[in-house]
């Protein structure tokens, strides 16, 4: 019988910080390293998303190249037979399919989705890219062409990966057992043993997530920042002016967010953590060891990813692309006979 597949794929449109890590790549990491007999573990650049925001066009290379080398030193392990690394556009079915699943979604159902509505409350919805709003049925094929069911994703992605179980049962439901439908965000959250996504706080603004797309920087913890500047971004985070850290304060997402990040890097439990800053009268000791935690987890992370073997890397995404090019145009054609594509 076919192994499940475990799947998830991070844009390479600036350098990845703490929060993609944290979020979407160790989960996966974790699940390669150690289980990787049970399941096929699917890791990729989906390079075609790298537009629904503006880029640099001239470090695209450059920058998947990046994300790629992040993946092998964050411990991918890319000798294995049932880990899969690949980028979206050498397989060119993703783009096919996400046409054909377009074509059975409803505008109002993209409309609904909370990145597009708050991307348009902000700048308008005359000026947001048709690919930005149609990203979601993309996104869908990348996961529906092989049959994944598990998606780990940070939080903000949940809706997408409801919006793929949709698509899939609608397709099912009218053609026949098509696609294998994707365990839904709260079954996903019992198998990577979490009770929620992770969503790291912006260290400048904590109401909102730590985004790439963020301009300034300051919030941000990039995995190549220098780690003597990542601890300044730390200590100068916003926090609030209550004088006491109270964990059952919902009012405290600065606090709550260094006490997250903190645990993430030292790699200690959150209770841990939180019984040890709770009822602490001065942020400045949660500040420092926050900051020290981080500095030694980048200098730790850039001392593997300077050591990444880049042509054993590149010789494994020339066999994968080749191999999820069969895969993928399987179900591709299972699908075009569906619909009447193919005879
Ligand atoms: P960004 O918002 O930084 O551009 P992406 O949208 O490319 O990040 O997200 C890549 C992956 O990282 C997704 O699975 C996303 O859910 C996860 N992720 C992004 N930001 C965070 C965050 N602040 N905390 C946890 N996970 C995150
Ligand atoms: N849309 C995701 C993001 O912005 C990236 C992504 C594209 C993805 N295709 C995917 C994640 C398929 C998981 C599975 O973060």
């Amino acid at each position: 019988m076919k192994k499940p597949v475990i799947l998830t794929g991070l844009r390479a449109n600036n350098d990845l910080h703490i929060g993609n890590y944290f979020g979407a790549l160790l989960p996966l990491i974790d699940m390669a390293k150690n289980h990787a007999e049970d399941y096929e573990i699917n890791l990729f650049v989906p390079d075609l998303h790298s537009f629904t925001t503006p880029i640099d066009h001239s470090a695209l290379q450059r920058d998947i190249l990046n994300n790629l080398r992040i993946f092998a030193a964050a411990g991918l392990p890319i000798d294995h037979d049932s880990v899969h690394l690949y980028r979206q556009s050498y397989v060119p079915a993703h783009s096919e399919l996400a046409w054909i699943l377009d074509c059975f979604t409803g505008f109002g159902e993209l409309s609904r989705m909370t990145e597009f509505k708050d991307k348009s409350a902000k700048l308008g919805a005359e000026h947001i890219g048709v690919g930005q709003f149609n990203y979601p049925p993309l996104m869908a094929a990348d996961i529906l062409l092989y049959g994944a069911t598990y998606v780990p994703v940070g939080d903000d992605q949940r809706q997408h990966i409801e919006f793929t179980r949709n698509i899939a049962e609608r397709l099912n439901n009218k053609f026949g057992d098509l696609f294998v439908i994707p365990k839904s965000v709260q079954e996903q959250h019992a198998f990577f043993r979490k009770d929620q996504g992770l969503r790291i706080k912006d260290l400048q603004d904590p109401a909102k997530k730590m985004s790439k797309s963020d301009e300034s920087g300051k919030g941000i913890i990039f995995l190549g920042d220098n780690p003597l500047e990542a601890s300044k971004k730390i200590k100068s985070a916003t926090t609030d002016s209550f004088g006491k850290i109270d964990v059952n304060n919902q009012e405290q997402p600065g606090i709550t967010n260094l006490l997250q990040i903190l645990a993430l890097t030292s790699g200690r439990s959150t209770d841990a953590v939180t019984n040890e800053y709770n009822g602490q009268e001065q942020y400045g000791p949660l500040k420092t060891a926050t900051a020290d935690a981080v500095s030694s987890f980048l200098t730790d992370f850039q001392d593997r990813l300077a050591k990444v073997d880049d042509a054993r890397l590149m010789a494994k995404l020339e066999a994968d692309e080749k191999q999820m090019n069969e895969v993928a145009n399987t179900t591709l054609l299972r699908v075009q006979r569906a619909i009447g594509l193919r005879s």
